[in-house]
């Protein structure tokens, strides 16, 4: 399935978040300018402001809301990368250069600091409190589980700590975008719920896709370093799946008290995950995720987005990307 089938009902509407996007840099600094037209330019798929504006669309919200929520949400993602990609030393992000590859670590730090503050000032515009504040939540909610990771998960073996981290890196602004989407809509609590979970659904399967990816995936069309998060310390769902199925494993036993830092020994243990079912035990876990999210659509009326928004939730467990 191409992005295709569930971008077609906001192919106009993404290039008015875009816009928006491109407009936050207009009276600051050239090289602040430079930077946010070079991460604009390098695309994304913008996932998450299609998420809004097909929920929002659904339920009837008015469209400049839901723009100036998708600008807020983007540009908060936008800058958890910039920042995601000097902490582990990334060189590529969607198939162009990053900010560290080509900036100092001070210039890429502040240009983050500015990308969140003009999400914050963004979510201010949408004019909803409620809105606000959950948005603040969720960059505190992100922020928190990138150090938790940082301290407390490198090596660590664990399920708990996965899911939680997962839900705190990427589901959480999934679950906001839609639940925000739903509360700036004419609908009741029962509504706003049921978009609260058909996001936090999506986000896990995302996340896990993403890990899923960093070993099976195609660099060149994944855009990203691969094979990168056990030489981070990141113990993901495929590794947990082998590492309960191979509790012997040198490099697995290696992994609690820092045999991640040993590059030869992570390439072997990336190599074995990659020969073992692991990938597709994890893969299932993601499937039935989006059949939760699926089921949270069903009460909806038939509509373009709503078979939009069914294409995306499948989309996200058969992308390559
Ligand atoms: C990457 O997100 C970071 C994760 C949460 C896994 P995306 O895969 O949505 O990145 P872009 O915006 O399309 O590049
Ligand atoms: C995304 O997780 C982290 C944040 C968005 C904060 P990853 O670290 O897995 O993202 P990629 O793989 O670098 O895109
Ligand atoms: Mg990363
Ligand atoms: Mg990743």
């Amino acid at each position: 399935m191409s992005a295709v089938t569930f971008l077609t009902p906001v192919t106009e509407e993404i290039k008015l978040v875009e816009e928006r996007m491109r407009t936050q840099a207009d009276d600051s600094h050239p090289d602040l300018r430079a930077a946010l037209e070079h991460l604009l330019a390098a695309g994304g798929k913008r996932i998450r402001p299609t998420l809004g504006l097909l929920i929002g669309n659904m339920l009837g919200a008015p469209l400049e809301k839901l723009v100036t929520l998708g600008a807020a949400v983007e540009l908060l993602h936008t800058a958890t990368l910039v920042h995601d990609d000097l902490i582990d030393g990334s060189l590529l992000r969607r198939g162009m250069a990053t900010l560290n590859a080509r900036w100092s670590p001070p210039a890429t730090v502040l240009t983050g600091d500015f990308l969140f503050a003009r999400a914050a000032i963004a979510a201010a515009e949408t004019d909803h409190l409620p809105l606000m504040k959950l948005f603040s939540e969720t960059l505190a909610t992100i922020v928190n589980g990138e150090l938790t990771q940082m301290f407390t998960s490198r090596g660590l073996i664990s399920r708990d700590n996965y899911y939680k981290r997962i839900y705190a890196k990427t589901a959480s602004l999934f679950e906001m975008t839609s639940r925000s989407a739903a509360m700036v809509s004419p609908v009741d609590e029962t509504v706003v719920e049921a978009m609260r979970d058909f996001g936090y659904q999506i986000g896990m399967a995302f996340q896990i896709v993403d890990d899923i990816l960093d070993f099976s995936g195609d660099q060149a069309t994944v855009g990203k370093p691969l094979g990168s998060d056990l030489l981070n310390g990141l113990v993901t769902l495929p590794a947990i799946y082998y590492a309960e199925t191979n509790p012997e494993d040198v490099d697995v036993l290696s992994l609690p008290t820092g045999g991640w830092t040993n590059n030869e020994n992570m390439t072997r243990l990336v190599d074995n995950i990659r020969a073992s079912n692991a990938t597709q035990k994890a893969m299932l876990e993601a499937d039935q995720h989006i059949d939760n999210a699926l089921a949270r659509l069903n009460s909806m009326k038939p509509c373009a987005e709503h078979e939009a928004l069914e294409n995306l939730a499948k989309y996200i467990v058969d992308r390559k990307v």
